[in-house]
């Protein structure tokens, strides 16, 4: 029996590699002259990536430029495959961490591996634009989650790529490492004026209903940003307050 491709393809030239062992999905962008992969899953799911693109008719040379939705290593850590054969791209404050190995940051520890040594070759920012062709592909800033969260969109055709910012039923990836709720929700809001007619999230399903997601996911970290008022409020009235939380925060020894 013939097994069944790991890959879906979702829009014409537009396919889904699922994630598997709780990796990210990533996609692959087929452009008339080059081909973007929009994340890479873990570390230890390459294979699977190499297969999906293999029954795609690709090689991992095949593939010209990737873009990283952010550093944490379900979205990254399959990137070193890639690194000397294409164009490896991120945010610069996904790059730096990335760059200093920040474990802190890279969530390394929650899925108990580590990421081969790579480069990043181009600093994404706000308003960069890559043009397919048939596809082009605009870079949008959307801190919260982490501080170096991108997604990615397409206006002509109203997709989005939108990494773990925001997933369908309005699922957001949670306030990790450098993140924060005040960030989040900003972009949130800021996605929120844009025409959406495909959201393709790094996790779970796909969505047609992109606008009420968006709304979703801004009342979970409003409310989110209450109960930790809460909890801060709850916090200082113990006997040790605050202290033992921001001594491990800080370097004591620094004088
Ligand atoms: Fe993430």
């Amino acid at each position: 029996m013939a097994s069944k491709p790991g890959y879906v393809e979702i829009y014409p030239e537009i396919y889904q590699i699922p994630g598997i062992q709780r990796s990210a999905h990533a996609y692959l962008v087929k452009g008339r002259r080059k081909n973007v992969l929009i994340d890479t899953g873990l570390p230890t799911t390459t294979d699977h990536l190499l297969n999906c693109l293999s029954d795609l008719g690709l090689h991992q040379r095949d593939i010209h430029m990737v873009l990283l939705t952010h550093e944490h290593i379900d979205h990254a850590g399959g990137a070193p495959i890639f690194n000397g054969s294409a164009l490896l791209a991120a945010h610069r404050l996904a790059a730096n961490k990335l760059a200093l190995k920040d474990e802190f940051a890279l969530m390394n520890r929650v899925f108990d591996q580590g990421v081969d040594d790579f480069e990043i070759d181009v600093l994404l920012q706000e308003g960069a634009s890559i043009n397919l062709g048939n596809y082009e592909l605009e870079i949008l800033h959307t801190p919260g989650h982490c501080s170096g969260g991108i997604s990615i969109y397409e206006p002509n055709h109203r997709l989005l790529f939108s990494g773990d910012t925001i997933m369908a039923n309005g699922i957001i990836g949670g306030v990790l490492g450098s993140g924060n709720a005040s960030d989040y929700i900003h972009t949130l809001k800021c996605l929120s004026t844009l025409k959406i007619a495909h959201l393709y999230p790094g996790h779970g399903r796909l969505s047609t209903t992109a606008e009420a997601d968006i709304l979703v996911g801004i009342e979970r970290l409003q409310n989110l940003l209450d109960d930790s008022k809460q909890l801060f409020d709850a916090i200082k009235h113990t006997s040790h307050g605050f202290d033992h939380i921001t001594r491990s925060l800080r370097d004591l020894n620094c004088k």
